[in-house]
């Protein structure tokens, strides 16, 4: 590398690179200037927070004319938010299809939880929406593969909600990366270490609205395509531990890291998946099936690079990040809103060049809040044919797989390979 990086060089260099991704105009339906019309499908703990960085982020760009629940205390919640950001009341539902029926609707967002998502993106595609969907993209890889293949003859913008790749520090990472920082780099570490006491939100363990009810609450509708049972509090508001809804771990945290991962080192599908973890933590008075402690092992062998992955749900000592580690240096993003760089250490005479690198430390506060508001930007952006998608359905595909194929592995207990040329796998 012939100049060292300042941390000037990197902001400019990441405008640069952010800049060369806003692709050429791709679907001109919108005046540049006009609001788009939107409905919220899913306003519970994501949907609302989405509303707020709407506001927040792009109150100039968003008209909110509908929103749908299936929880009356939470449709009433986004109502009342919309009212209170807009001034003016939306249509509320409790059948998204209304929604996707309603002409004046450009674009949807759909923050429900996993085993939705496959059908309403369907739908909403069929429908002509543009779609904001909210990570994972499927709950199974079937579902995956099909949303793919009927994604590329839809005309419409999708937006995976992998907000990180709208992230200017992961941003950064990657510009740094390319330009030779770290030199060669074979190897990243990812990790995501959580703990919480169990008579709080005990790994997902949310608590349960005093309102929710079987009258409240559409059972049926939370229950789509998964198995038919009797109405339960705790799957409606904890679906993150039971496998008809969640793939917990796998799908609900990883998602973000292999996305993330791929999008900084520029990787698709990972070539092989080895999984191994249990629910060694929270077994007591817990019916829960999906792993608290979780390791996964990924290889692109094609092009020399191993994603190794570890998730512990009783200990958070080490919080949140990816590790980028290259022959010359490493480059970590630490609970999205901290990067540091640290050249390698080399014997006194080798290397010159890399010794004469300095450690870098930047943190941005708030700077999760910052990317999500980034991410729905650019997918009004998109909209308006002036930027490309960040996170399009390939991306969310990619990432998804990479969680599913690690499930397949954990329950059978067998490396599973990924055949690239025609998005399918196998068992080794
Ligand atoms: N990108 C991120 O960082 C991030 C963070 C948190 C959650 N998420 C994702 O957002 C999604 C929602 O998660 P959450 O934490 O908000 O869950 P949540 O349980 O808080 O909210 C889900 C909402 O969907 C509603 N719902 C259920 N079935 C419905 C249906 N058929 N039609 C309309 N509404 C229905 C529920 O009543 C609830 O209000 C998940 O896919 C999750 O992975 C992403």
């Amino acid at each position: 590398m012939s100049q060292e990086l300042s941390r000037r060089n990197f902001v400019r260099n990441s405008a640069v690179a952010a800049a060369a991704m806003a692709g050429p105009a791709v679907l001109p339906a919108l005046g540049q200037n006009e609001k788009i019309n939107m409905g919220w499908i899913g306003t519970g703990g994501r949907g609302y927070y989405l509303l707020q960085r709407a506001y927040d982020g792009n109150a100039s760009a968003v008209n909110v004319t509908a929103v749908c629940d299936t929880f009356s205390t939470n449709m009433n919640r986004g109502k009342d938010l919309v009212a209170t950001r807009q001034g003016r009341a939306p249509k509320a539902v409790a059948d998204y299809k209304e929604i996707l029926n309603d002409k004046s609707i450009d674009a949807v967002v759909i923050a429900t939880p996993e085993h939705l998502h496959h059908r309403m993106l369907l739908d909403a595609l069929a429908a002509g929406k543009h779609v904001y969907v909210e990570k994972p993209l499927s709950h199974t890889i079937e579902e995956a593969q099909e949303i793919l293949k009927v994604s590329k003859t839809s005309k419409s913008i999708v937006q995976v909600g992998t907000q990180n790749r709208s992230n200017s520090l992961y941003q950064m990472a990657k510009t740094m990366i390319e330009q030779g920082i770290i030199g060669n780099c074979h190897y990243t570490r990812a990790f995501w270490y959580r703990n919480a006491l169990p008579t709080g939100a005990a790994a997902w363990r949310y608590s349960i609205p005093e309102d929710l009810s079987a009258q409240t609450a559409d059972w049926q509708r939370f229950l789509g395509p998964a198995s038919k049972r009797e109405f339960n509090r705790a799957r409606y508001s904890q679906w993150r531990l039971y496998w008809d809804y969640s793939s917990g771990i796998a799908t609900d945290l990883m998602v973000h890291q292999t996305d993330v991962t791929a999008f900084v080192m520029g990787k698709g599908t990972p070539s092989s998946i080895i999984a191994s973890g249990g629910v060694y933590r929270w077994t007591e008075n817990d019916d829960r099936d999906v792993p608290d402690t979780w390791s996964v092992l990924l290889d692109y062998e094609a092009e020399k690079f191993h994603v190794n992955y570890s998730c512990y749900l009783g200990n958070a000592k080490f919080g949140y990040g990816e590790q980028f580690c290259g022959n010359e240096g490493t480059i970590e993003v630490i609970n999205r809103s901290t990067l540091n760089y640290y050249p390698e250490v080399f014997a006194p005479g080798m290397n010159e060049n890399v010794k004469e690198r300095k450690e870098l430390t930047i943190t941005i506060p708030r700077n999760d809040n910052l990317a999500v508001e980034a991410h729905i930007r650019n997918f009004l952006n998109a909209i308006k044919g002036k930027e490309q998608a960040i996170a399009p359905v390939r991306a969310g595909f990619d990432a998804v797989v990479a969680g599913l194929l690690s499930v397949v592995s954990y329950r059978e207990g067998k490396k599973i390979l990924w055949d690239a040329k025609t998005d399918t796998y196998k068992r080794a």
